[in-house]
């Protein structure tokens, strides 16, 4: 095969990101997150398609489901029902039936390790059960400290605004986690971007309008065994450059052994960080109702 693609949208295309920085630090098959509706012609008959969406209702990834069985893929479906389950089903694609009841952004695990396990299945990774293991010991044992820690944040970052930067590519999607659980626990607005390249353009933005600068917190996620040396030197010199610019700056680091575990200890407690500020706002974090609002408008209007 000459390269996996997960299509998904929102929380559903988490899980894929996952899947594609844990196969850049192991192995030299490309593996692409597609979030649109129809799929780049790199997508063929020598490629491993998942399509992954929880509700299994949403338009982008069933147009991607459909460009990917009009070109004869090998496809594997990931949802908790829906019309892309009919389909998967009335198609004979294999189907990995995810657990239903909750959001799709909590449903993390389930969009992540049946990829891995397929994967490992077909040849293209090793067996990850190891560290899906250690990651599992690793959440039990460190959850109530997390928690606490978050606790504290998210108390802080109530009149913040909060700018998430990783400070290497394979935190690149731990940091959008935090900007989109932020977005759709907290309702609050947050950005994130990565080093090295963010000191290359977006640092220059800090300044104008004042107002709004004055009032950004930026988070800086750590890992020691991928990010470069330099990086953790840049982000630090960057923030120095930064004082008077922004309310403060604080670092958090990975823990764990497997590039796994670390990637999850950051990715939970960011979630941790917008539940709690979530109560701290005094909004549900279960719902979603612009995104609900808009999917709904969008069903009435014509395909
Ligand atoms: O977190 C959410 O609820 C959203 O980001 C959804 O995941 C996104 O809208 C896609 O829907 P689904 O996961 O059902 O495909």
């Amino acid at each position: 095969m000459d390269n996996v693609v997960i299509t998904g949208m929102g929380g559903s295309a988490i899980g894929g990101e996952i899947v594609k920085s844990l196969l850049l630090a192991d192995t030299s098959i490309p593996v692409m997150v597609w979030r649109d509706y129809r799929l780049p012609p790199m997508v063929g008959r020598r490629t491993v398609l998942f399509a992954s969406s929880y509700s299994g209702n949403t338009e982008e990834t069933i147009a991607a489901y459909l460009s990917g069985r009009e070109r004869g893929v090998q496809i594997f479906v990931l949802t908790s029902g829906g019309r892309l389950a009919e389909m998967a089903a009335g198609d004979g694609v294999p189907l990995i039936k995810i657990p239903s009841g909750m959001p799709p952004r909590a449903a993390i695990g389930f969009m992540s390790i049946p990829i891995l396990v397929v994967l490992n299945k077909l040849g293209l990774c090793h067996n990850y059960e190891d560290d899906i293991m250690e990651t599992e010991i690793l959440l039990k044992e460190r959850m109530n400290f997390w928690r606490r820690r978050a606790s504290a944040l998210g108390n802080f970052l109530f009149k913040q605004i909060p700018i998430i930067y990783s400070m290497s590519r394979v935190l690149d999607w731990v940091g959008y986690r935090w900007q989109c659980q932020l977005n759709e626990n907290a309702k609050v607005i947050a950005h994130h971007g990565c080093l090295p390249e963010q000191s290359h353009n977006e640092v220059m933005g800090f300044g104008a309008p004042d107002f709004i600068n004055k009032r950004i917190f930026i988070i800086g996620l750590f890992d020691k065994k991928s990010a470069h040396h330099r990086t953790l030197i840049r982000f630090q010199e960057m923030v120095k450059l930064l004082r008077g610019y922004i309310a403060g700056f604080r670092i958090y680091e990975t823990e764990g052994k497997s590039l796994l575990a670390r990637m999850f200890s950051l990715s939970v407690f960011g979630d941790l960080v917008s539940v709690m500020l979530a109560k701290q706002r005094g909004v549900d974090p279960l719902t979603i109702p612009r995104i609900d609002e808009l999917k709904g408008s969008l069903s009435r209007r014509k395909m």
